[in-house]
Order: C-alpha cells, then sequence, then structure tokens
C-alpha cells in the first residue's frame, strides 16, 4: 500500500538515495531540505524547523506514514548541534502527531558511528534537557577550545540517547511508532568528500572509523537499511541503534557491547 513518508535532507546524499528508492516502490514523500525539496526550510533555528513542519503538515493533510530525519551537517562549529540535534527533534516532535493519526506509522533518524567518539559532556547534557541555548553556549567554548571535532559526535551521541528515552514513551510505543536509527560509519556523499580529498584528513578517518566488512558505503546501502525500519513490515523494534558501518563499531567497542 503507498504511504506518505517526509524525508529531511533530501537534497543530497543518503536523504537523496531514500527518497529515490520510496517513489521507486510507489510511496510519496515529502522532502525537506534547504534547497532543491517540496518543503524547502533550514532546520538549523526555531523558524526554520517551525515552516518545516507546518509545510509538511499542509502536503500530507496531517496524517503521515513515516518521517526520517536524515538532514545533517559535519563541521567543527556549532551547527552540528543546532541541525543534527535540535532540527531533528523539532521536526521529529512537530510530525509526531501526523504519525500517530497513521496506521503503522514509524520514525527514524540517521546517526553516526562517531556518535560512539569522545563528546562533549556538557554539550550532550543541554540536549538531553531539551535546553538549546545552554547547548549552544557549552558549544561555543568547545570550538573555542579547539576542541570543536567534539561537537559533531556530540550531536550524535544525544541524539540516539533521546531516541532511546522517547522511543518507548506513551506518545512514541503508545502511538504505535516505532522510533529507530541508522548509525552509517563512512559513506560516499557530498558530506564526505573533502574527507577523501585531505591525505590529512583521510588517514584520521580510516582510523577513527575502520570497515573490515566492504568499505566505504554507497548512500543506497543506508538508504536501504532506513527503508527498512519505517517499513510497516517494522513491528516491533525500537530504540535501536542499527550500525551499518562495515564493521566499524564492533571492532572500536569490541566484543562485551552488544
Ligand atoms: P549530504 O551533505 O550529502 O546531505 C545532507 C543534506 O542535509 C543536504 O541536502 C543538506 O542541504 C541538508 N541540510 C544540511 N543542513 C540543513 C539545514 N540546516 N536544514 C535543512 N537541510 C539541511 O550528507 P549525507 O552524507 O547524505 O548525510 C546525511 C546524514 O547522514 C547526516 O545526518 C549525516 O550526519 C549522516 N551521516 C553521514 C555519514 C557519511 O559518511 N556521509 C556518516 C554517518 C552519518
Amino acid at each position: 500500500m503507498a504511504r506518505t513518508i517526509a524525508v529531511s535532507g533530501t537534497a543530497s546524499g543518503i536523504g537523496e538515495a531514500l527518497a529515490g528508492l520510496l517513489r521507486d516502490q510507489g510511496d510519496t514523500v515529502i522532502g525537506i531540505d534547504l534547497r532543491d525539496a517540496d518543503v524547502r526550510a533550514d532546520l538549523s533555528g526555531p523558524e526554520g524547523r517551525a515552516r518545516a513542519v507546518a509545510g509538511t503538515l499542509e502536503l500530507c493533510g496531517g496524517t503521515l506514514d513515516g518521517v526520517v530525519a536524515c538532514a545533517g551537517v559535519s563541521d567543527f562549529t556549532v551547527l552540528p548541534v543546532k541541525v543534527n540535534f535540535f532540527g531533528a527533534v523539532a521536526l521529529l516532535d512537530g510530525l509526531r502527531p501526523a504519525l500517530a493519526r497513521a496506521g503503522a506509522p514509524r520514525a527514524a533518524v540517521v546517526g553516526s558511528i562517531s556518535g560512539t567518539h569522545p563528546v562533549d559532556d556538557a554539550v550532550v547534557r543541554a540536549c538531553l534537557d531539551g535546553d538549546e541555548d545552554a547547548a549552544l553556549a557549552a558549544a561555543a567554548k568547545v570550538e573555542e577550545s579547539g576542541a570543536g571535532g567534539r561537537l559533531y559526535p556530540s550531536s550524535k551521541s544525544a541524539l540516539a540517547q533521546w531516541l532511546r528515552r522517547v522511543c518507548v514513551t506513551p506518545e512514541w510505543a503508545g502511538a504505535g511508532i516505532a522510533l529507530n536509527a541508522i548509525a552509517p560509519g563512512v559513506v560516499r556523499t557530498p558530506m564526505t568528500t573533502p574527507l577523501f580529498e585531505d591525505e590529512a584528513m583521510f588517514k584520521v578517518m580510516n582510523e577513527a572509523v575502520p570497515m573490515p566488512l566492504n568499505g566505504y558505503a554507497g548512500p543506497e546501502v543506508i538508504a536501504e537499511a532506513l527503508r527498512w525500519l519505517i517499513a510497516p513490515a517494522n513491528t516491533h523494534m525500537t530504540g535501536q541503534v542499527i550500525y551499518v558501518d562495515g564493521g566499524a563499531e564492533a571492532t572500536l567497542r569490541g566484543p562485551e557491547l552488544f
């Protein structure tokens, strides 16, 4: 049965690949992005987030079968905290009532293997408290101290912890909404192109994300996994962070953690 799915980040990379897969199987996709999208909105701030939610609700008529928060940025500034955490959470929270009206609603986010890398605890705590001002103040300090490389991992760790907290609540599980994450390793998209072009960054990336199974992934690999998470067949999986990472997480964390 054709479903209506909202996906952020559809102008590029993983989101674009997912939108293509879903449209190929007959679903209606409402793409949300800064550009080239059904709903053009900037998820880095409150106004754009409100526009993204309102625009999506208008196009779907108030009921959604799926939401995938895929839009994200990776740099050493406070931006990942704004987009990857607060942008994703605002989109999911804002569209949750529309999901609750569907027969088999599913939601997913795109986390990252980086969520297992060192984070800034104050940033993660403020994110989980839902205090964006405090999170951005803490993140600005981290950026100034030269440890901005911790902000992307912090945003993705907070996102994974947020979903594990809310997934079992009456608002999500109680409304029949499965909520999970795919955490990729290195995926070849415009986001990672600069890493492949810089010798030093390339070395750091390979050490931080070892991928013994088949190496770097294409965006369609992550899109396939997301497709299953939001399919009606996923009746019972929720709160899971699924590492689609060529074995990076198993390599880095070892066999004791599962
Ligand atoms: P990409 O750069 O190809 O696509 C990201 C999309 O998000 C773009 O279309 C961009 O316009 C949109 N976006 C960025 N900021 C936005 C904003 N403020 N408001 C609305 N849309 C915005 O990147 P890719 O690789 O497809 O990334 C998708 C997700 O996957 C991100 O959340 C990223 O953190 C995550 N990820 C990517 C990995 C990789 O190796 N490429 C690895 C792990 C996670």
